[in-house]
């Protein structure tokens, strides 16, 4: 069985790519190649509304219907734009709601026309805006708006062929109230005056999931050359500070994997209720203010995003089945920037975690969801963004790497990015180049059972290469000491500890650990009231299993104040179990701080 799969693993005809199970789009037929969008943001109605005008590649000559992706938009009127420049009123349809996918526009399309024009209107629920009331940022003046693209959001405030198989380039005005700063994932000046009235170019052909905007008081500061970080006055030179490595990580990306392609590297920090860590958007990151630790220990996840700009801005997953050619390979050169720039046992630590966390969900998985090539047809894409793409993807490269050497691995990589750089691929795609670029020219390797066993397969393999740092093995003994009653904590240099140590010294606190040993910690570590995100939810996390009452008001105000997803999730996730009183009142209060987006997985928990 397992030689018949890695046979059909390592199939040599690649078959049709089939269509994108999450988009209407009638891409092979009329396929967009550049979009302009001009819309004015509107806070009083919480609306988009304006038009946008898509250019299409005709495909097949005799198609005459254009089928785009919506979801909650009033279309006001489409116009077709004809060879002689007329632009004439085309007849238009939208299809039934589908409750994941939203409705289909189509739109007849004269022979003569490769151009339409459809003015139209977001709604205030559109699922990839969120528009926040002052007192929802953090100089509490001004409104702010965001964009959340990806994964099929988009299509809540442009409507568009909203697939990642479809690459367009793109111009925008944006208009905005007076004093407010408008910023898209394009080359943005920075110093452009704050008058309410915006243009930006994107020249590179991206994918829609990456059109991104945010409005709001922001202001700049420099960080290199080509890099800097927008963010409100409040918080901007807390982020300055926080980001000094920025350059010295896209250099390194560099070295390991070619020129960055894209102009700029801007960040934009968001509100806290931006419902992610961190969001590739191109030449712009969006990120969460949860990663402003004040100590600079939470920068792996600007490594992170900036890894996209070479997988996934570059090299594009087709569809939403593959998105481990997306997170593992950006997981992968996470890791590598994190080793160059911080030192192997910084990056083996925050392996270890990733490695942790895998272990942990995938039990809790849909076994269709424990392979990396997944089958998320009818379903949700949302779905598909668990640890198995993040870390059991990382971990198959990280096979790789280490069976053939990074003599060999890092050129590898470094061609599949730039043989397929503004292009869509797939898991098939990635296997034929493994055997074309690898396997069979070192051959012995890597055996095609292996490989099927890590694509395919449910669990994570036997053989997959496992992270022991030596600063965690340091930390489990002296977590053991202390438990015993052998050690005393305040002898214990705990102000030294890495923010990775503090975390794995508490995620290995076991069930009996008692309550006047964790107030100890507590006290000690300050853990509590800890303001570094990761370690304040690594600990209510714990005081939930545990138990440990004095976390709770904390924990409370925490699910208040943030709304990133990987953090409100689990903690409502684990209190829903043993406290769903406590869960649904906290709920009730933090509800409305939160995205769209998080709203509809937390209320779906409760
Ligand atoms: N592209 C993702 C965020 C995402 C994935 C948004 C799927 C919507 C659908 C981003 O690059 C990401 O992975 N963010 C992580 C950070 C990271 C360090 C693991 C996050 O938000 O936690
Ligand atoms: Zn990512």
């Amino acid at each position: 069985m397992r030689a018949l799969l890695a046979c059909l693993v390592l199939a040599a005809t690649p078959v049709l790519a089939a269509p994108d199970p999450h988009s209407y789009a009638n891409s092979d037929a009329l396929r967009m190649r550049h979009a302009h969008i001009d819309l004015a943001v509107d806070f009083e109605s919480r609306t988009l509304h304006g038009f946008v005008d898509l250019h299409l590649d005709r495909r097949d000559p005799a198609a005459r219907e254009l089928v785009l992706d919506t979801r909650a938009l009033t279309i006001e009127s489409v116009h077709a734009v004809h060879a002689d420049g007329r632009y004439a009123p085309a007849r238009f349809v939208l299809g039934n709601e589908d409750r994941i996918l939203g409705r289909a526009l189509r739109i007849t399309l004269p022979a003569d026309s490769e151009r339409v024009r459809v003015h139209y209107r977001s709604s205030p629920q559109a699922s990839g805006l969120q528009w926040l009331p002052p007192e929802l940022t953090a100089g509490k003046r001004h409104p702010f708006l965001f964009t959340q693209s990806q994964a099929i959001h988009a299509r809540s405030w442009v409507p568009l062929q909203d697939s990642p198989a479809v690459r367009f380039t793109w111009t925008a005005r944006i208009t905005t109230p007076k004093g407010l700063l408008a910023r898209m994932a394009a080359n943005n000046h920075p110093h452009d005056a704050a008058d309410g009235d915006y243009r930006f170019e994107m020249r590179q052909p991206v994918p829609s999931y990456l059109l991104a905007l945010a409005v709001g008081e922001l202001k700049f500061a420099p960080l290199g050359d080509r890099s800097g970080v927008y963010a409100e006055p409040e918080l901007l030179e807390a982020a300055a500070h926080e980001f000094a490595d920025t350059e010295r990580m896209i250099e390194i990306a560099e070295s390991l994997y070619g020129r960055y392609r894209w102009g700029r590297y801007d960040l934009l920090v968001l509100p806290a209720s931006f419902p992610f860590g961190g969001m590739e958007n191109p030449c712009l990151t969006f990120l969460t203010p949860t990663v402003i630790a004040g100590d600079r220990s939470l920068v792996e996840l600007i490594a992170h995003e900036l890894a996209h700009s070479w997988s996934g801005n570059l090299v594009t997953n087709r569809d939403w089945n593959h998105f481990w050619l997306n997170e593992g390979f950006t997981t992968y050169v996470e890791n590598r920037i994190a080793e160059a720039a911080f030192g192997v046992e910084r990056a083996d630590m925050g392996r270890q975690l990733a490695e942790r966390d895998l272990v942990e969900e995938l039990p809790t998985l849909a076994p269709a969801l424990r392979r990396l090539r997944l089958d998320l047809a009818g379903g949700d894409p949302d779905e598909g963004m668990t640890e198995v793409a993040y870390t059991k993807g990382m971990l198959f490269l990280r096979l790789l790497e280490l069976r053939f050497g990074r003599e060999t691995f890092d050129p590898f990589v470094r061609k599949w990015f730039d043989e397929h750089a503004f292009g869509a691929v797939d898991t098939d795609d990635f296997l034929a180049f493994l055997r074309s670029e690898l396997l069979e020219r070192h051959p012995g390797k890597v055996s095609g059972e292996e490989i099927a066993a890590f694509i395919e397969g449910e669990d994570l393999p036997a053989f997959a290469p496992r992270t022991h740092a030596s600063r965690f093995a340091a930390i489990d003994a002296l977590r053991t000491e202390w438990l015993a009653g052998r050690r005393d904590l305040g002898a214990l240099d705990t102000g030294a500890w890495a923010t990775q140590e503090r975390i794995h010294f508490i995620e290995g606190l076991p069930a009996e650990t008692t309550a006047a040993q964790l107030a100890t910690l507590d006290a000690q570590l300050a853990l509590s009231r800890s303001g570094n995100s990761e370690i304040a939810f690594a600990w209510y996390l714990r005081a939930i299993a545990l138990d440990y009452r004095p976390a709770f008001a904390p924990m409370d105000e925490f699910l208040q104040r943030i709304g990133r997803r990987k953090f409100v999730l689990p903690l409502y996730t684990a209190l829903m179990r043993a406290h769903a009183d406590f869960a649904r009142a906290s709920y009730a209060k933090s509800r409305p701080n939160y995205h769209p987006i998080t709203r509809a997985s937390i209320d779906e928990l409760m």
